[in-house]
């Protein structure tokens, strides 16, 4: 059985790999808040229970005026869609046919969607564990790309790229004429957020991916929208499914941008728990990547990481696997971090694996 795609319902994970999956377990594999939801959002959720009697905004008035001013940018300039997944679709169907390049490891529904639109991919793999983003390398092959998907916080290294790369990529893409996606599903899990938002009117070929599952822990309701000219929202918009942003949706998103209190309480949270697992995994041999957001890489250096992926799900610890991310290649475990409760476990866990692994 092939080894699922994504993180999260991890029955698949265990199946594929012929591991008994044990009563209870810890899922790192998908990298959402581990504060969960905020609780307005919770306390409210029942009051939404009426708008399912009617069919959705299409037009998602409300919360498009809420996020155009939050974002200080027209409301022609943003398109909600059902989760980032949907807008990630929408941008490969206008890409249907093109010349695509992927700066890779990067999210694996970028090559996904871009095949399904018969798109033409070139993969250009950064150089681990720095994965610094290679200007050098990237420009002599921007001339003949039609657009270009960047993820940055990157998943699945959840590092950053330099901001001076950024641009200078962005203004040789600009001249070139290639659109550039670039995907900040995680931009508000780092410490003061960083945006390229404020660059949308200097850059006509810049597309900026938001999805608001991951800081609002909320998979299940699906919500994400997209930054760009008003000219790119028209197209994208005309791909896009007339209701397929439900009311549950558009209601807990508008509740949810506001919660600006819980963002910042989650990004506190991370970087204390991120510290002491740093200190932890010093003491290890374990490698880490620098992560700036609420995942991380692990790669133990002196064995292969199936055998420590095996170890971990036997003891109910589930990491994501990195086979499916062009210049990962299995080698490395993303982690999500987590509550303290489920870092106790995990270091123990690593401790005993320490002990194990130098009987192998
Ligand atoms: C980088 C990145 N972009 C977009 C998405 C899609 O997010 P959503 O759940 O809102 O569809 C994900 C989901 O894992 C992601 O990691």
């Amino acid at each position: 059985m092939q080894l699922p795609l994504h993180g999260s319902n991890p029955q698949y994970l265990y199946q594929s790999l012929r591991v008994t999956m044990p009563d209870s377990f810890y899922d790192f594999s998908a990298n959402i808040n581990p504060l969960g939801p905020p609780a307005g959002l919770k306390e409210q959720w029942p009051s939404f229970f009426e708008s399912i009697l009617e069919y959705p905004d299409h037009e998602n008035r409300e919360l498009t005026e809420l996020a155009a001013s939050m974002e200080q940018v027209s409301e022609k300039s943003i398109l909600f869609g059902n989760g980032g997944a949907e807008l990630i679709s929408l941008t490969a169907r206008m890409l249907a046919g093109k010349n695509v390049l992927i700066i890779q490891p990067a999210f694996s529904e970028y090559a996904a969607a871009c095949l399904a639109n018969q798109c033409t991919i070139t993969n250009y793999i950064l150089k681990e564990p720095e994965w610094k983003l290679d200007v050098e390398g990237l420009l002599p092959l921007i001339k003949e790309q039609d657009a270009l998907y960047l993820c940055t916080p990157n998943n699945p290294t959840g590092m950053s790229y330099a901001k001076e790369d950024v641009l200078q990529l962005l203004t040789a893409c600009q001249k070139e004429n290639c659109l550039v996606i670039l995907d900040e599903a995680f931009y508000d899990f780092v410490i003061d957020p960083f945006t390229y938002r404020t660059y949308l009117s200097y850059f006509v070929n810049l597309i900026i991916l938001r999805s608001m599952t991951k800081m609002f822990a909320m998979p299940g309701v699906r919500l994400g929208y997209v930054l760009a000219h008003p000219g790119i929202i028209d197209v994208l918009k005309s791909f896009k499914p007339h209701w397929s942003v439900s009311s549950l949706a558009q209601k807990a998103g508008s509740i949810c941008l506001r919660e600006v209190v819980h963002q910042q309480e989650t990004v506190k949270y991370i970087e204390k728990q991120k510290r002491q697992l740093q200190f932890f995994y010093k003491t290890t041999g374990l490698v880490v990547s620098q992560s700036s957001v609420n995942f991380y890489l692990l790669r133990d250096p002196e064995l292969d990481a199936r055998h420590l992926l095996t170890y971990l799900l036997e003891r109910g610890i589930v990491p994501r696997h990195t086979f499916n991310f062009p210049g990962l290649d299995g080698k490395w475990l993303r982690f999500a971090v987590k509550g303290e409760r489920e870092h106790a476990v995990l270091m123990e866990e690593f401790t005993q694996w320490k002990k194990h692994r130098s009987t192998l």
